[in-house]
């Protein structure tokens, strides 16, 4: 199927990595230009050889999403380098430590809510002037499961994924006059190095729960992040009405239940020495990289 991204202009942030790294292949193969933008300037720099060695058209920045300006830069990059931005997907996200609510502190959530939250709201207002004016763009916001129903212990990550859904409706609201639509994924658990905390034994109870018996894959995700792209770019038709937008929540066949139970495994195995030791080399990995682009 043709998703008419040839020569298309897509930047993605947390690009470097999981569910951003294989939506850039995904782009990548449809023969998309590609601004690919992560906190992690090796494995940013890594992602862009494997593109390039591909034959992708591929650049780079160091971004931190949570610096409004660096987003600015980042946008003014992608319109330097190949004059246009078509297409922002904003991957760039962190897990947190799941806890109850009531065993954490406030300064355990200020970088969930500015990279989560606020970080998706900095590059859509980066980007939206450009699309607006080109009267064409798409953005794909990637919220999550946990967004919709949240739980214990995932009550922050949960909240900002929330308020992700929240202002993709509004977005969508706004933009569609232009030609614009806002979408937002929200997968289940998938293994990527985000959940690189979970061991074999905590993957096949939790497994269980899925329809598929097992947990999302990053090719499960980033082909609907590509299927965003089905409505042709460009302006709206002339019949279209005001408020022309397109909001779409994919759903990975999970509810409120299955949330509620799967929180319940994370608690069973959170204090297991195994998975504790993965995350926290997992989020180290993330503080040791901050860069400044
Ligand atoms: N993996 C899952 O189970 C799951 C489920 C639902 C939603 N999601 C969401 O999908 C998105 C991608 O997650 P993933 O699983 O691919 O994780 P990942 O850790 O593999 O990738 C996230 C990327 O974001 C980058 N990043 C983190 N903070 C950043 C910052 N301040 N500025 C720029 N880049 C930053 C990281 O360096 C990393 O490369 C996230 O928004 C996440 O919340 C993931």
């Amino acid at each position: 199927m043709d998703l008419q991204l040839a020569g298309r202009v897509v930047i993605i942030t947390g690009g470097a990595s999981g569910i951003g790294r294989a939506t850039a292949d995904d782009f990548q193969r449809e023969g998309a230009r590609l601004v690919l933008a992560d906190l992690q300037p090796a494995a940013l720099a890594t992602a862009v050889a494997e593109l390039r060695a591909a034959g992708g058209e591929v650049e780079s920045e160091a971004v931190d999403v949570r610096d409004y300006a660096a987003c600015e830069r980042l946008v003014a990059r992608a319109v330097d380098v190949f004059r246009r931005v078509d297409v922002l997907v904003n991957s760039a996200g962190i897990g947190g430590v799941p806890a109850l609510f009531t065993e954490s502190k406030p300064s355990d959530w200020g970088d969930l809510i500015a990279i989560n939250l606020l970080g998706v709201l900095h590059c859509c207002r980066a980007v939206v002037d450009r699309m607006i004016a080109q009267r064409s763009g798409r953005i794909i916001n990637l919220a999550s499961e946990a967004g919709k129903g949240n739980e214990k212990r995932i009550v922050v990550y949960g909240a900002t994924k929330g308020g992700v859904i929240s202002l993709t409706r509004g977005l969508a609201v706004e933009l569609g006059r232009y030609g614009i639509t806002v979408n937002a994924v929200c997968p289940g658990v998938t293994r990527t190095p985000m959940t690189s905390y979970i061991t074999d034994e905590m993957e096949r109870e939790w497994a269980r729960m899925y329809p598929l018996g097992r947990l999302g894959r990053v090719d499960d995700i980033a082909p609907l992040i590509a299927a965003k792209m089905l409505t042709p770019l460009g302006k709206p038709a002339a019949n279209a009405p005001k408020h022309f937008a397109a909001v779409e929540i994919v759903d990975r066949a999970v509810n409120a239940e299955w949330l509620s139970r799967a929180t319940r495994i994370l608690a069973k195995y959170w204090l297991t020495k195994n998975a504790r030791r993965r995350l926290a080399h997992s989020l180290n990995c993330s503080k040791n990289s901050v860069s400044t682009s």
